[in-house]
């Protein structure tokens, strides 16, 4: 599949498109890039990824891989720690972290996200909001106020809240922002202690079924991120939880109704309010017939990124869409109001559970929605789960810890 130049061409699978930018790459450069398609969600997309490694013939160049991927798929990547030794220097030590396995780097951590709530900032004027919810409790309130004041204006299908809730990877990061918020703790702690068979992990899978109807369209069970987003863009929901970068800031005219569309993080509970993070590192396989090519694409995607940041500084006026208690890791200048202790950055238990990541989550998403949609109860479904998971990890169970001072 050699292009005009001999063998310049690279291909990347779809979780790294940027159009405009892969052209401007391709003209400056004369290497031909080929986006190949992935499946929407997360664990469908590391199945394929994961099949396409091991026939390594089909390998691609350049991956895009989700931060909860790199314990998994890391033995068919290559260590990237000597080619980008100053981006690497330039970059957030701890996102470094989460794509290093056994001392090697193997992804270049690029639109790093953190779980965020969107809020419209024209109905929280029009129903006299001064700030958007800081914790479930408010959510809840203006969310039904919202819906029905809309609703009795003739928007018959307005909801309250959307959010991801399919049985797929979305959910687990909805879920754990609920119950870690609860004091539920991560479901797998640091220590390797399955938690999730705890009091306030089931209140939290109680109250978001409780949503279900009420808050939430019932079809929010099979939602998708790009679902929930069609529903923010066709304008009947007043609460969506989604994702948040420093890129997507510096670009934020290109977000979902930028105009209507404020963000903060996602509400709290009983013990803590947090944000999962998430995101993309870019690798490259080690089967690739054009690691340079591949490399030339991540040294471009990542400086391109890192430029749009430095360009981030907010400008009076209307450079950038209303923000409201975010941490630091969407740009330190982005809180352009600041309430409270600042939320709390959580990863999902990948790092503690290696391969076995994508069977934790599967056992998890399965649980939580079977709780959503009235299976089961939430405390039948919890003292399952935790059997999966012993079975999975061979871990012990325990009690959830408290949230360390970096966040997770
Ligand atoms: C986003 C995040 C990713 C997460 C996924 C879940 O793509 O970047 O980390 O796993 O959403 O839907």
């Amino acid at each position: 599949m050699a292009g005009n130049n001999g063998d310049q061409k690279t291909s990347v699978p779809s979780r790294v498109r940027q159009t405009g930018e892969t052209e401007r790459f391709a003209r400056e450069t004369g290497i031909r890039v080929e986006h190949s398609p992935l499946p929407e969600t997360s664990l469908a997309q590391l199945a394929l990824v994961q099949k396409l490694l091991r026939a390594h013939s089909a390998s691609p160049d350049l991956i895009g891989i989700d931060v909860i991927w790199p314990e998994i798929i890391d033995e068919y990547l290559l260590d990237l720690k000597p080619y980008f030794s100053s981006e690497i220097s330039s970059l957030d030590p701890d996102l470094i972290a989460s794509f290093t396995v056994k001392g090697k780097v193997v992804s270049i951590p690029y639109h790093m996200q953190i779980g965020v709530l969107a809020y419209r900032t024209d109905l929280l004027r029009k129903y006299g909001y001064t700030r958007p919810p800081s914790t479930w409790d408010e959510l809840e309130r203006m969310a039904v106020r919202i819906q029905a004041g809309e609703r009795a204006e003739g928007k018959k299908d307005f909801w309250g809240y959307v959010w991801q809730g399919a049985a797929a990877e979305g959910l687990t990061c909805n879920a754990l922002e609920w119950q870690v918020s609860q004091g539920g703790g991560r479901i797998i702690e640091k220590n390797k202690t399955i938690s999730v068979n705890n009091s306030a992990a089931i209140q939290s899978w109680q109250r978001a079924g409780r949503w279900i109807g009420w808050i939430s369209p019932p079809g929010v069970l099979s939602y998708t991120e790009a679902d929930a987003t069609n529903v923010w863009a066709s304008e009947r929901a007043a609460f969506w939880r989604t994702w948040e970068w420093k890129y997507r800031l510096a670009h934020w005219r290109e977000a979902t109704l930028p105009d209507l569309t404020g963000y903060t993080s996602v509400p709290g509970g009983a013990a803590a309010r947090v944000d999962v993070l998430g995101g993309t590192g870019l690798s490259v396989s080690r089967f690739s017939g054009h690691p340079q090519q591949a490399m030339a694409l991540l040294r471009f995607f990542i400086n391109d990124e890192l430029a749009s940041e430095r360009n981030l500084a907010p400008a009076p006026g209307h450079t950038q869409p209303e923000l409201y208690d975010l941490p630091w890791f969407v740009g330190a200048n982005a809180s352009s109001q600041k309430l409270g202790s600042p939320p709390r950055i959580i990863n999902r238990p990948s790092d503690v559970t290696g391969q076995a990541y994508d069977k934790v989550s599967q056992a998890y998403i399965q649980a939580v929605h079977s709780v959503l949609t009235h299976e089961r109860s939430a405390t039948d479904a919890a003292a399952l789960l935790e059997k999966e998971l012993v079975v999975i990890t061979g871990y012990k169970t325990g009690p959830p810890q408290p949230l360390t001072s970096g966040g997770n």
